[in-house]
């Protein structure tokens, strides 16, 4: 077994790219291989690849030939939701006929559209004897687990263990049509974008190095969703002209904007509370991250967009758009944050290195396709708990292995 790991990259877009700016931080992996339907835009990221010397990758258009290179150890899955199923079927049935030989798989958010999908994935991934890490990047951003780690070990032995994460991610909309389409992004911003609260707010109140379905179980969820901006019809309009009239919606809007509250009982027996907020709808500097964990006598915060570095461009000045200074950047002048470097920040390169270790070493990843699952149940319970305006029971006395959100199915309207 060498002690350096072949990665793969399939899905060819827009998380691709940050993956590899995020190996430039993992010593012992080369990415060897991209994976995409588009070829212009799998020749890009191998051409990045090349130029950040994080790998010599050869490009292929299909997934099963890709597995059976002998250079590939690992994948990494960055494919849209909607083929999500169809990549990993492909991949686990090489593994499995012994045409490919991997040693694990990593998979980014959200799991599934549906806890039947997510469920699957895992099946099929643990009957092909892989090991497996669910892509959360948010549970390895460097800022939440330092704090993350600070309050357990200054704040929670003292005083005891916190009681209330607060985590949101805001931006003002995604960059690609199928995000927009509850069918096949499999929901609105909840889906896309409440994932990551929902795993940052167990993470927070989870100590330490110990198991976050140990040490919280879910009892209930509360939740509200809607659609604030792109339902007006002027803001609707403006994205049949972006992505085509596939995106309408005057007829079938998601919810651009969401918040769940999650009650959970802790390793002490105490109830503990995450609360999680998101939207497309914030129109600031762009992607804003923010995470809270209060405790009896302590509290932290994080915030991404509270920089270190700032520029300051008069209005003498009409910059170009970009995303050079903060992702889903909306201004190019005035006072802008500035994140030097984004993949290091939002925890990317942190999330790789952990993966890449644990695979050499043959160990499951501390955050793992289960968490994926979980995580999955949760925003499923959320949905319900919004269509239904009830709050959702999380103890197993509710199915939500068949549920399929209103907003997944094109059926949701907005309350008037
Ligand atoms: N962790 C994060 O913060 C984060 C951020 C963005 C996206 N994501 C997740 O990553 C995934 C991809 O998102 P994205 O923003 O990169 O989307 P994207 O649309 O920019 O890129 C998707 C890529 O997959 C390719 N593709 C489509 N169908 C394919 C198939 N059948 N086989 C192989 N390749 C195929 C497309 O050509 C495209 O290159 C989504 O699940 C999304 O939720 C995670």
């Amino acid at each position: 077994m060498s002690n350096r790991l072949g990665v793969a990259i399939v899905g060819s877009g827009f998380i691709a790219e940050f993956h590899v700016r995020a190996f430039r931080g993992v010593r012992d992996a080369d990415v060897v291989a991209v994976g995409g339907r588009n070829q212009e835009t799998v020749q890009r990221v191998c051409d990045l690849a090349r130029e950040l010397r994080v790998g010599d990758p050869v490009g292929y258009a299909d997934v099963r030939e890709l597995v059976r290179d002998p250079a590939v150890d690992a994948v990494w899955i960055t494919t849209p939701n909607h083929v999500r199923l169809e990549t990993v079927r492909a991949i686990t049935e090489e593994v499995r006929s012994g045409r490919a030989r991997l040693r694990g798989i990593a998979i980014e958010k959200p799991l599934g559209r549906t806890v039947a999908e997510a469920a699957e994935v895992v099946r099929l991934v643990e009957e092909a004897g892989l090991l497996h890490g669910y892509l959360e990047n948010q549970v390895f951003a460097p800022g939440v687990t330092r704090a993350h780690e600070l309050v357990w070990a200054r704040g929670a032995s003292a005083a005891g263990s916190p009681y209330l994460a607060r985590c949101a991610e805001e931006h003002s909309g995604p960059h690609r049509a199928w995000f927009w389409q509850g069918d096949k992004q499999g929901g609105g911003v909840l889906n896309d974008m409440m994932c990551h609260s929902m795993e940052a707010g167990r993470f927070l109140l989870t100590p330490p190095g110990v198991d976050m379905a140990q040490w919280l179980t879910p009892i209930s969820v509360d939740a509200t969703i809607a659609s604030l901006k792109w339902s007006r019809p002027a803001y609707a309009d403006d994205l049949v002209q972006r992505y085509g009239p596939e995106v309408d919606y005057r007829r079938s809007p998601s919810e651009d904007y969401a918040r769940a509250t999650v009650v959970y009982r802790n390793g002490d027996g105490d109830e503990v509370i995450v609360e999680g907020t998101t939207s497309w709808s914030y129109v600031g500097a762009g992607l804003r991250l923010t995470f809270e964990l209060l405790g009896p006598e302590y509290a932290m915060s994080v915030n991404s967009l509270d920089t270190e570095a700032k520029v300051f461009l008069s209005r003498e000045i009409a910059g170009k758009p970009g995303e050079d200074l903060v992702e889903k950047q909306n201004a190019e002048g005035g006072l802008m944050p500035v994140l030097p470097d984004e993949p290091g920040a939002y925890g990317y390169t942190e999330e790789n290195r952990h993966m890449v270790t644990r695979f050499l070493d043959g160990v499951p990843p501390a955050e793992s396709l289960h968490d994926g699952l979980l995580v999955t149940r949760l925003l499923m319970g959320a949905y319900r708990s919004a269509q239904e305006g009830r709050r959702v029971d999380l103890t197993g006395a509710e199915d939500l292995d068949h549920f399929t959100p209103d907003v997944a199915q094109g059926t949701w309207r907005p309350r008037g």
